[in-house]
């Protein structure tokens, strides 16, 4: 296994890279000063790719430069980085890293909920600020007798709604379609499901299915009492449209993760008081990262040890039996 090649297109934790190092012949791609060079080099040798989903997408065009590869292995659960269409039809075995951050994203997912309800990190600033002695913080929102409208319920979205039954709040969700086995009041369409809730909590994969799916209509009917939460993607929101439903109080508040073009956030919302505003890190805690890691690492092993990938994506299960 020494001998296979493997690249990795952007920065990867320490412990990845180290590991893939001692397993296979590894290629940094963003080391190099002409990228497009050292493609057309080691390109057709190299058989896995390891990537990232914030930083490293792999495309067609980069697919069509690596004429040998068999599996790309990508860090974290959504794969919108991955054009899977294009790998699927060239044979090529996606990975994510599903499972092991399911109840860290949860986790965070409630706490920005609380925070952006009872508003903790506006409290924070006001006691460091000083402020304090002037007088008390204002009177906040409360989580008491909200209505909760999921938006997706996989795996993360029914940990989220396991935590939040335990606060007594009502729970309900829009997916594709109704899940068996799930109690939960179901809507068929986002739009009923807002006009139904008073927070809408967004935990759907990205990628062009779901972009802009939460509209200006859907922010309209959750209604100037309304809440969103979204710790999924930026492109599964219309960030425009978010922007001014906040400013022009159609909806009251938003606690935000994700973001249209990460690492940039625009000015609008950092300038929002009733905003909560956090650098994508539902998962990134040392221990998740780790395991998330350590996934990446066995998904390239397994697949060039025993041909079997540990955790395919669904769209290239075919490939592997
Ligand atoms: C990323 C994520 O993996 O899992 C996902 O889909 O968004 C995160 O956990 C992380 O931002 C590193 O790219």
């Amino acid at each position: 296994m020494r001998q296979v090649e493997i690249l990795i297109t952007a920065p990867m934790m320490p412990s990845v890279v180290e590991a893939l190092d001692e397993a296979f012949v590894l290629h940094r791609l963003w080391e190099h000063s002409d990228p497009g060079e050292l493609l057309r080099t080691i390109g057709p040798s190299i058989r896995g790719v390891a990537t990232t989903t914030l930083f490293g997408r792999v495309d067609s065009g980069l697919l069509d430069q690596l004429p040998a590869l068999e599996i790309v292995a990508s860090f974290g659960v959504g794969y919108d980085n991955v054009d899977v269409a294009a790998a699927a039809e060239r044979g090529v075995v996606v990975t994510n890293t599903p499972g092991v951050l399911d109840d860290e994203v949860a986790d965070l997912t409630v706490g920005l909920l609380i925070a952006t309800l009872r508003q903790i990190p506006q409290a924070d600033r006001f006691v460091r600020e000083g402020r304090w002695t002037e007088g008390p913080f204002p009177l906040s929102s409360t989580l008491r007798g909200r209505r909760i409208g999921m938006v997706g319920l996989g795996n993360i979205g029914k940990a989220v709604a396991r935590r939040l039954a335990a606060f007594g709040v009502p729970i309900a969700y829009h997916a594709r379609s109704r899940q068996p086995g799930v109690a939960l009041d179901y809507y068929p369409t986002i739009t009923a499901l807002a006009e139904a809730s008073d927070v809408l909590i967004v935990l759907v994969p990205g990628g062009a299915a779901t972009k802009h799916l939460i509209d200006g209509n859907v922010l309209a009917a959750l209604g100037p009492n309304g809440v969103l939460i979204n710790v999924s993607r930026g492109s599964v929101v219309d960030q425009r449209a978010l922007i001014a439903a906040l400013q022009s109080g159609a909806i009251l508040s938003a606690g935000l993760d994700v973001y249209e073009d990460e690492p940039r956030v625009p000015r609008e919302l950092m300038e929002m008081s009733n905003v909560v505003l956090l650098p994508h890190i539902g998962s990134a805690s040392v221990e998740t990262r780790d395991a998330m890691g350590a996934l990446v690492v066995e998904n390239l092993r397994s697949w060039f040890e025993r041909g079997t990938p540990m955790t395919p994506v669904a769209e290239v299960r075919h490939l592997v039996g």
